[in-house]
Formats: structure tokens, sequence, C-alpha cells
């Protein structure tokens, strides 16, 4: 569809394979809501003990309602609230840290949070700059109380600075564009993206943000069990690996599989490795995104 090649975006970004939702009139809820269902099986959860869903997307099914809303809807959970959160590829990072708040109060013990994106329904496939980049995928979790404080979330430094907005957007559908013709013509309404000057905050950000975590917490390289970091670009993972000084066996990657999937990508990871994890490994969740969003969490594996 566009002048690329295989070792280009092997060389500069590291993907190899992407998944696609390709069929018409389904939206992110489609996903997130199989991905619910299976979380509620494999949890042996009913969906009547399910208090909170709140679901993190960038391309929700519309502007509102809120996709958490739908997905409650397919998936029969009927004695929950909950809402979206938007907060480009460090998502899951800004939700997990409000729903632990949530779970800390001591009045929800289980809370679902789900992450999903449709990103192929935002990219423009005529624009090499961007289409070879993100792909499709839905991840949902249960995010319980843990009887020993010790395991389980530990701490979080996040952080946003609005001049991300330059860089990396989707205009068109707003209430600052809202849908026309004229934006349409334009190609408004697709993801675009200056990658170079992502690039630099990426990279630098996102290492000092991880860099930062081990310090206050005194944690050394071989203290870390694994790096589970956002999935956009391989050059930025191991710039943050070679930061925190960490091998390569240390640092969880499947961006060649999967592609840019936003802020799911870190709960992808997750499942994609969770066989691998034992109680009481350290990790450390990094990311970078749109915005600019960008943090780290330190989470002591609990299972
Ligand atoms: O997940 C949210 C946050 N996003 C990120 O963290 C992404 C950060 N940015 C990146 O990962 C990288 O900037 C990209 C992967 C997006 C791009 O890689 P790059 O090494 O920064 O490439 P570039 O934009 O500087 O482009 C280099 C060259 C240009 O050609 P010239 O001007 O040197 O002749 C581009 O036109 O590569 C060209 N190019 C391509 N060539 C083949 C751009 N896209 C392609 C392509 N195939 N798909």
């Amino acid at each position: 569809m566009v002048d690329t090649s295989d070792e280009w975006i092997m060389s500069r970004v590291g993907i190899k394979e992407r998944r696609i939702l390709k069929e018409d009139g389904l939206g992110t809820s489609f996903m997130a809501s199989i991905a619910v269902q299976r979380l509620l099986k494999a949890t042996h959860t009913d969906p009547s003990e399910v208090q909170m869903l709140v679901c993190h997307t960038v391309t929700p099914d519309m502007v509102f309602t809120a996709t958490s809303n739908i997905i409650c809807d397919k998936c029969g959970i009927k004695n929950a609230w909950g809402f979206d959160t938007n907060a480009g590829c460090s998502g899951f990072l800004f939700t997990f840290e409000t729903i632990r708040r949530f779970i800390e109060t001591g009045q929800y013990r289980k809370i679902i949070i789900v992450c999903g994106e449709r990103m192929s329904s935002i990219v423009n496939y005529e624009d090499r700059t961007t289409c070879p980049l993100f792909g499709d995928a839905a991840v949902a979790l249960m995010i319980e109380p843990s009887e020993d404080p010790s395991l389980g979330f530990q701490d979080s430094i996040l952080h946003v600075d609005g001049i991300g907005r330059r860089y990396l957007y989707q205009t068109a559908g707003g209430s600052l564009y809202p849908a026309s013709h004229d934006n349409v013509d334009k190609r408004m309404h697709f993801i675009h993206q200056e990658g170079q000057g992502v690039f630099k905050y990426a990279v630098v950000n996102m290492a000092d943000v991880s860099e930062e975590m081990m310090k206050r917490h005194n944690l050394t390289a071989d203290d870390i069990a694994y790096l589970v970091p956002h999935q956009a670009n391989l050059r930025i993972i191991d710039a943050t690996a070679r930061r925190m000084g960490l091998p390569k066996e240390k640092v969880l990657i499947n961006i060649e599989r999967f592609g840019n999937t936003a802020g799911t990508s870190i709960p992808l990871a997750i499942w994609d490795f969770k066989s691998r994890f034992k109680k009481g490994d350290n990790l450390i969740l990094s990311a970078f995104g749109a915005g600019f969003t960008w943090g780290s969490i330190f989470y002591r594996w609990a299972y």
C-alpha cells in the first residue's frame, strides 16, 4: 500500500506482524468484551461480583456513550459503575494508579481494568510514517486487594506535558474540529505522528523515569525480575533497559508480533509472559505516549 520495506520497519522499529480487526461494524468494545468474558471465566467470577469496570482506550466505540458502559452491557455486568480513561500509550499506568486508590479505600474487592484499541480505525493506510506501526488488541485484568501488603502495587511515578499535542494527535471528531467533509478531506480524522519529535522525548523520559523508580527504592538490576515496557519501538526499549543496567533476558518484548497497541501494550506483555513470573518478582512497568504522558510503576507479582 505504501513505499516501505521489511528491512526499514525491522531496523527502525522492530515489527514483523500486527493484529487487525478488519470486519466492519465492530469497535473496540467487541474485542474488549471478549477479553472481559475470558477474564471472568478464568477467575471464576460471576458478573454480579464486579464492582467497577474501567476501560482505557484512545479508540472508543463512539465519542460517547463511554465504551466501559457498552462492555458492561455486553458482559452482563449489572452491579458495577465505571468510566473510560484516555492517557495515550501510558494509559494502563494511569488507570492502574487510579484503580489502586479505590482498592485502598477497602470498599472495592473486584475491579476490572480493560485496555482495548482498534488503532486500525484511525490509521491512514496511505501514510507510511504511521501505518506499519500500530496494531489492534484488548486485554482485561482483575484488580483485587492483596492480603500481603509487601506484594502487588508498590509505587508509581507519572507525568504529563501538553507540548506533546504538537507531535502526536488525531484532531478531528472532537469539539475543536467536529466531523465534517472538509476534515475528512484533509485526513484530520487519522492519527498523525511526527516520529522523530516523539522519539527524542520518549527515549529520554522513559529511561529517566525508570531509573528514578529504581533509585527511589534502592533497586539494583539484580533486584528486578523484568522490565515490562510500552512497545512502540525496540530502540526506545533498548535505551531504557541499558539505562537500568538490565540484561536482555529481563526485558519483555513482543512488539515483533503485535506492533504498537498503544495503552494496551503493557497488559498485553503481562498476559503474554505471565507464565514466567514468580510470586515476589519485582516488575517495573514503564511507558511513554501521546499527550505527552509517561511514567513507571513498581509492582511485585502477587500470584
Ligand atoms: O507509542 C506512542 C509514542 N510513540 C513513539 O514512541 C514513537 C516514537 N518514534 C519512533 O519510534 C520513530 O521516530 C519512528 C519509528 C516513528 C520513525 O523512525 P525514525 O528513525 O525516527 O524515522 P524518521 O521519521 O526520521 O524517517 C527517516 C526516513 C525518512 O526519509 P528521509 O527523509 O531520510 O529520506 C522517512 O521519510 O525514513 C523514511 N520513512 C520510511 N521509509 C520506509 C518514514 N517511514 C518510512 C517507512 N518505510 N514506513
